[in-house]
């Protein structure tokens, strides 16, 4: 690695009261003391340091405010039950950052800086990880333009921030099955476009259809693709999984609109490796997804995420109409999968493909 980081004393001023009740973190709300930055200018990456968490300050002309070249990462870190502070598979983070960033035409950033920069500021910020099973550190890296210029071309400076706070559930009922709707009015990605990348824009574009699910009394809205409009892509913040008979289908990443999310992918491993499930990764209609449900072939369907970890589905909306999935509950392979991965990132389970880093003990 060739930059060192700077570590900035953190005067006592600068430290915040912790959540007292852990059951009570939500998600997305805390933030801790210190986080990491770093600026680039004349193509590279300068000053990387762990400074007190602080507000940034931006040109009003900063381009990532105008034309939202931004983009982010959601990863977690634990206290497992042996006392050891891990990270879960961050070098897949790492990657899929760098992939966003060659799409929205930003820096790459050097993979080993960037899990220094995670590993240290986790080790620092290690007693705000809630300790509570279900709650974890969430950590969100950030990068956004920085040129204060109004014409359409990509920036030539940038910042580069990591910040962490402690989170329980995402969604604020708990870890409950959740009901998603299928928007026909809006779509999320196109192919071409940039769905398959943490970009900030995805999430804007994402809120009408958002808003519209939840009027309709709905928690999540479930896109189709853009072409079509009939194939299932994914929900708002997890990937989807569904359970057809006993094949779980969930819809492949070719076609460059699906969020290529760590949780899909490990559970993917889990189902074909350790439980030998058969899955299909494939375009998947809605139309069968909704025959499932009337039928009784819909056996189960779950969204994964590192902030929704995994959720059961218990009801799919679709033209003003409710579809129950399976009996309404969690279904045997959705608790089983959250087991096993909650188990694994908590260090209570073997960890079969090597996923936890520790960053704590050193
Ligand atoms: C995550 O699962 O970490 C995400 O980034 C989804 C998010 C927008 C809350």
């Amino acid at each position: 690695m060739s930059m060192k980081i700077e570590v900035q004393p953190l005067p006592e001023s600068a430290r915040k009261p912790k959540p007292t009740d852990e059951k009570a973190l939500g998600f997305g709300k805390h933030f801790s003391d210190r986080m990491f930055i770093m600026e680039y200018e004349s193509g590279q990456w300068r000053n990387p340091r762990i400074q007190p968490y602080a507000p940034l300050t931006l040109s009003p002309a900063a381009m990532c405010l105008h034309y939202a070249q931004e983009i982010f990462e959601g990863m977690k870190a634990y206290w497992t039950a042996d006392g050891r502070v891990t990270l879960f598979r961050p070098q897949m983070n790492i990657a899929r950052m760098n992939r966003s960033a060659e799409l929205l035409q930003m820096p790459q950033v050097d993979p080993d800086l960037f899990l220094e920069a995670l590993q240290q500021l986790v080790r620092l910020e290690r007693d705000w990880i809630p300790r509570t099973e279900g709650c974890s550190l969430y950590i969100r890296p950030t990068m956004i333009a920085t040129d204060p210029f109004l014409g359409v071309r990509p920036s030539e400076t940038y910042i580069f921030y990591i910040i962490v706070g402690p989170v329980g559930a995402y969604y604020p009922r708990g870890f409950v099955p959740v009901s998603i709707m299928v928007s026909e009015k809006y779509v999320r990605a196109v192919r071409g476009g940039i769905g398959s990348c943490k970009a900030a824009a995805n999430y804007a574009a994402s809120l009408a259809g958002q808003v519209e699910a939840k009027k309709a009394g709905f928690d999540q809205v479930l896109w189709l693709d853009g072409v079509h409009r009939k194939y299932v892509e994914e929900v708002g913040t997890m990937n989807m999984l569904f359970v057809l008979d006993d094949t779980v289908v969930t819809a492949p990443l070719d076609g460059g609109t699906i969020l290529p999310g760590v949780t899909r992918d490990s559970v993917l491993k889990l189902l074909r490796d350790v439980y030998k499930v058969k899955v299909e990764e494939r375009p998947l209609p809605i139309d069968e997804v909704i025959d499932g449900a009337k039928t009784g072939r819909l056996k189960e369907a779950f969204g994964s995420g590192t902030a929704a970890i995994i959720t059961a589905v218990s009801e799919i909306g679709y033209r003003g109409q409710r579809h129950k999935v399976g009996d309404g509950g969690v279904g045997r392979l959705t608790q089983r999968l959250y087991d096993d991965l909650v188990g694994i990132q908590y260090g209570k389970k073997p960890d079969p493909f090597e996923w936890v880093v520790r960053v704590y003990p050193e």
